[in-house]
């Protein structure tokens, strides 16, 4: 999965030397940034001209606190590729005022020509990003409140102890996501099965936020055997009486 997705980034930076990339951190992520780390070392890839940005970042944390998310970014690819400082985007987690830090950053991806290429990873509830389950999503980048099982999935970055994950982070919303020339959404393990098949065959809807990309014309799932196990076919509704 790591192999052929990085070589399709590799390719479209050579297609695209100005490359707007969206990225995802997460376990699922590891694997590629080190492929992509190594293709740079090679010289099969070169991100001299590519911009970044990534879909979220826990409020509250300073940019080099080491479980913030740009924390993560430099450990794991941005140490590690040529990517020029100033074209790499993050949220920031301690901005004095988070919503228009908000709308700083919708700015920028704009201003940046708009995300041609999104990778996701996908919460074993549906979320993608920060876009957490619920009654509504939000299309444009907002201050959001994690679900307890985000936290939990998150506490490795905190020395194992959830509770010291953050409350609420800033995400782009599933507008800003769906405005992504292409998307990839990599996902491994058992406990993604139900929510992949939910994501390409349930309704669209707030309670799976991944289900808004059945909206979108160009997005690949790179699946691993046992995320993908659960991908039939479409869940037969029983008849209501
Ligand atoms: C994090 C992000 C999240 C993760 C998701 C899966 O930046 O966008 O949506 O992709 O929580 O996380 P892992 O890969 O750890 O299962």
């Amino acid at each position: 999965m790591a192999v052929s997705v990085a070589q399709r980034i590799a390719r479209a930076l050579r297609g695209k030397p100005t490359l707007v990339l969206g990225l995802p951190t997460g376990r699922t992520p590891l694997n590629l940034y080190r492929e992509l780390a190594r293709l740079t070392a090679a010289g099969q890839a070169d991100f001299s001209r590519a911009s970044t940005f990534n879909l979220d970042e826990f409020l509250g944390l300073a940019a080099a606190h080491p479980g913030s998310y740009r924390s993560y970014m430099e450990r794991h690819l941005f140490t590690h590729v040529n990517l020029q400082p100033d074209r790499i985007h993050l949220l920031d987690g301690n901005a004095r005022d988070p919503l228009r830090e908000c709308e700083h950053y919708e700015r920028a991806i704009r201003e940046a020509g708009g995300i041609d290429l999104q990778l996701l990873g996908i919460g074993a509830n549906g979320h993608i990003g920060f876009n957490e389950p619920g009654p509504s999503v939000s299309a444009r980048t907002h201050r959001t409140r994690l679900h307890p099982e985000t936290r939990r999935a998150n506490a490795m970055l905190f020395g194992g102890d959830w509770r010291k994950v953050p409350r609420e982070a800033l995400s782009v919303g599933v507008g800003t996501i769906l405005r992504a020339r292409e998307i990839i959404l990599l996902a491994t393990g058992r406990d993604k099965a139900a929510c992949i098949q939910r994501m390409v065959y349930g309704p669209v809807t707030p309670r799976v936020p991944a289900s808004f990309l059945q909206l979108h014309s160009n997005v690949r799932l790179v699946l691993d055997a046992t995320a993908g196990a659960s991908v039939r076919g479409p869940t037969r509704r029983r008849p209501r009486r």
